[in-house]
């Protein structure tokens, strides 16, 4: 039986920050030398009261730390381990809470951010209901989710470690760049979409091993040599492990009604 999209966020977040810092270390390889979080932090909302949902590590936020002044920063997470990393973000408040059922009244936040975390969920139309609700008349939403060829030269291993499963892992729930915006147009307003152009270029066997350990477990010795042997012919034939990425930023106000 395939797991839904929640189940498999729980499995994979709830009490380890592990697999998320794997696969970050994966984009540490991007060949935009701008990266995604100061791109992401250009184009975010930072004004007032400022809610950040599935909020990881909050690595956005030590990567912005010069920019970080002047709002009220409040960030979630449905996982234990991560809320503990957020615990160490300077100055924000921490709060571990489902992104579909938000702790908080109604029209409380000018900004929120759902920044790679929106394809977890079970019922992502409920979430953005919830993020509607939380904002101000005029707050502003920033969601950022994957394009369906988002790193497929990396989904192209899964059957090469015997799990062709993997392959499904971001988009389970069908929220992808291609279908978010009308989703978030049924709870929004002035929906804008931007791109982040990247591609990864990865030197390495190490990073593509860790990244698909973070996905299916820990790999056994098979899988890691048919993954390796694929991973390491690319890198001698091109010089780097070439994996396309599509990453889009959606941008919408609540409505003033
Ligand atoms: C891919 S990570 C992104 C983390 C962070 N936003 C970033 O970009 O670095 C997805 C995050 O969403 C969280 N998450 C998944 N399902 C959730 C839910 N239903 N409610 C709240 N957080 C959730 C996970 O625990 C994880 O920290």
């Amino acid at each position: 039986m395939t797991a839904t999209p929640s189940a498999r966020a729980v499995a994979q977040y709830a009490t380890t920050t592990g697999n998320l810092t794997a696969r970050m270390a994966l984009h540490a390889h991007g060949t935009n030398p701008q990266g995604w979080f100061a791109w992401l932090g250009e184009r975010l909302p930072l004004t007032g009261d400022v809610l950040e949902v599935g909020a990881g590590t909050g690595e956005l936020w030590r990567r912005l730390e010069r920019r970080a002044t002047g709002f009220r920063l409040t960030l979630t997470d449905f996982s234990s381990a991560m809320c503990d990393r957020l615990r160490e973000v300077p100055g924000a408040r921490v709060q571990r809470c489902d992104a579909t059922h938000l702790p908080y009244a109604d029209g409380c936040f000018d900004a929120v951010i759902a920044n790679h975390m929106l394809y977890h969920l079970d019922d992502p139309d409920a979430a953005l209901a919830e993020f509607a609700r939380v904002l101000r008349p005029g707050g502003r939403l920033a969601v950022a989710v994957n394009g369906r060829d988002h790193l497929a030269e990396v989904d192209a291993l899964g059957p090469v470690v015997d799990r062709p499963d993997m392959t499904a892992g971001f988009h389970l729930n069908g929220v992808t760049a291609e279908t978010a915006p009308v989703r978030v147009a049924a709870h929004f307003t002035d929906v804008t979409v931007a791109r982040y152009p990247d591609e990864l270029a990865v030197p390495a066997v190490a990073p593509v091993l860790a990244y698909l350990a973070s996905m299916v477990g820990p790999l056994t010795a098979a899988q890691e040599s048919a993954a390796r042997d694929v991973v390491q012919a690319r890198i001698e034939a091109e010089g780097a492990f070439r994996v396309r990425k599509h990453t889009v930023l959606i941008s919408a106000v609540r409505d003033s009604r």
